[in-house]
């Protein structure tokens, strides 16, 4: 018999286990390790004790063991170079290299690749300089974002609904840098109105497959109320992109991205997830792009994808990419993240999780985000601690099935969202 396939999954979050749950599910039944990982990995594969962020660290170890694949989560490793320096080792990564990578690692530099391939997006300038910053805030009215060019850990966008609190975004990353170098060049940009959504497309360098839409939910309280977080939940597909839309998200926005980048010389292998703003007029603005997985919407859209999951994975790196490869199921799924108390500010770690096995039982996947295990407890680790799935035959029986598995958890003050994919119900209500 043949050795069964490795695969390094890099990362320990939530995207993370859903990745390594996912590619567990393949039929040649690959072995799994996770570097870092936490106590959900476990149960389909071997943690690894080094940091995502260890890029010598997990070299050393990958040029150890030879994993046949290796599939990196979060963007700091991308962005720092994991997949090159793996590659010029030999070995196999999915993800882009460093100069691809740089499309969510510079704002400025995404900017100029989506205004030489016509992408739309928002108007934006870029700035070094405080007063010149806000000597341009002139041409723009109200509300105008600022962004720090860098990434910021999803904090770097301030929507500044006055003059003074735009001057104070700008005065705060180029003269206080309170996001350090990544807020050393800074955008201004034009305010787009109507409802987000997230595009993640597989990418082999030249041909582009869509995964389901999906939709986040940044703000940390019911009714999009609060401060932002790094996402409280998901749902795919989003009916906000409608059918007629996906050819045009390809053709006028993930291909011409990916053309300019190669007429650069910069191959973009990997996931491409485009943020994007739909207008009323169903006009479509991309926000952002990310190099890598979105977290949570992972959590919804990999329980979606039927079939093989590898073979996908490892057409983007052989350049072999075709539609066939990605068989979508036609169930709907909703993912409901639960929340340390305090977050997405100071929060206490440590704190013991109660009702995972109910859970599990209710729901369709249970992915651990920040959790440990301590002896033979699972205790909280992080903000957001799990992400509970839920398939149906329709969105709300999804979401039913989501919480039915959010409601068995216990742990001292967390707290999560009520009102997961209420965008896609008001939709259904306003159009029935
Ligand atoms: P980004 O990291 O660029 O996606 O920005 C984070 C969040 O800020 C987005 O998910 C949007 O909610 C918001 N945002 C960013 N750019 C704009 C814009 N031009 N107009 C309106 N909202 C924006
Ligand atoms: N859910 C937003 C992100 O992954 O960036």
């Amino acid at each position: 018999m043949l050795d069964a396939m490795k695969i390094l999954v890099v990362g320990g979050g939530g995207r993370e286990h859903a990745i390594a749950w996912r590619l567990a599910k393949d039929s040649c039944k690959p072995e799994l390790f996770c570097a870092p990982g936490n106590a959900g990995t476990e149960a389909v594969a071997t943690n690894i004790p080094v940091s995502a962020e260890d890029i010598p660290a997990l070299l050393n170890w990958a040029k150890e063991n030879r994993p046949d694949l290796t599939v990196v989560g979060p963007e700091a490793p991308l962005c720092a170079g994991l997949a090159d320096a793996f590659a010029a080792e030999g070995l196999r990564v999915f993800g882009p290299c460093k100069a691809a990578a740089q499309m969510e690692g510079s704002k400025e530099f995404a900017k100029e690749v989506m205004n030489a391939a016509g992408v739309p997006t928002a108007k934006a300038l870029v700035f070094s300089d405080a007063d010149a910053a806000v000597a341009a805030l002139d041409s723009f009215s109200l509300p105008v974002v600022i962004k720090a060019d860098g990434l910021a850990a999803g904090k770097g966008v301030v929507i500044a609904q006055t003059r003074e609190e735009a001057e104070a975004a700008i005065r705060d990353m180029l003269v206080d840098a309170k996001f350090g170098k990544a807020g050393s060049r800074v955008l201004l940009e034009t305010f787009l109105d109507g409802e987000e959504a997230s595009i993640l497309a597989l990418v082999d360098g030249e041909h582009a497959v869509l995964l389901p839409s999906s939709q986040d939910h940044k703000r940390v309280y019911d009714g999009d109320l609060g401060p932002n977080t790094g996402g409280m939940g998901a749902y795919s597909p989003a009916p906000v992109v409608t059918d007629a839309m996906l050819p045009e998200i390809k053709e006028k926005i993930i291909l011409p991205v990916v053309r300019e980048l190669r007429r650069r010389g910069i191959v973009y292998k990997g996931v491409l997830y485009a943020g994007l703003m739909i207008g009323k007029d169903g006009a479509i603005n991309v926000l952002e792009f990310n190099c890598r997985f979105g977290d949570p919407e992972t959590e919804a859209v990999l329980p979606r994808l039927g079939g093989a999951f590898i073979p996908a994975l490892e057409a983007c790196i052989d350049g072999t990419l075709e539609d066939s490869l990605v068989t979508v199921r036609p169930e709907a799924a909703a993912t409901v993240v639960v929340a340390a108390g305090g977050y997405p500010g100071s929060y206490a770690k440590g704190t013991p999780i109660e009702g995972l096995a109910d859970a599990e039982r209710l729901a369709d996947a249970v992915f651990h985000a920040g959790t440990k295990r301590k002896d033979n407890h699972v205790v909280t680790s992080g903000g957001r601690i799990l992400t509970v799935t839920g398939l149906g035959t329709n969105l709300r029986t999804a979401v039913a099935k989501a919480y039915a598995g959010v409601e068995k958890i216990q742990i001292e003050g967390a707290h999560y969202r009520h009102d997961i994919a209420h965008r896609a119900f008001e939709r259904e209500q306003t159009a029935g």
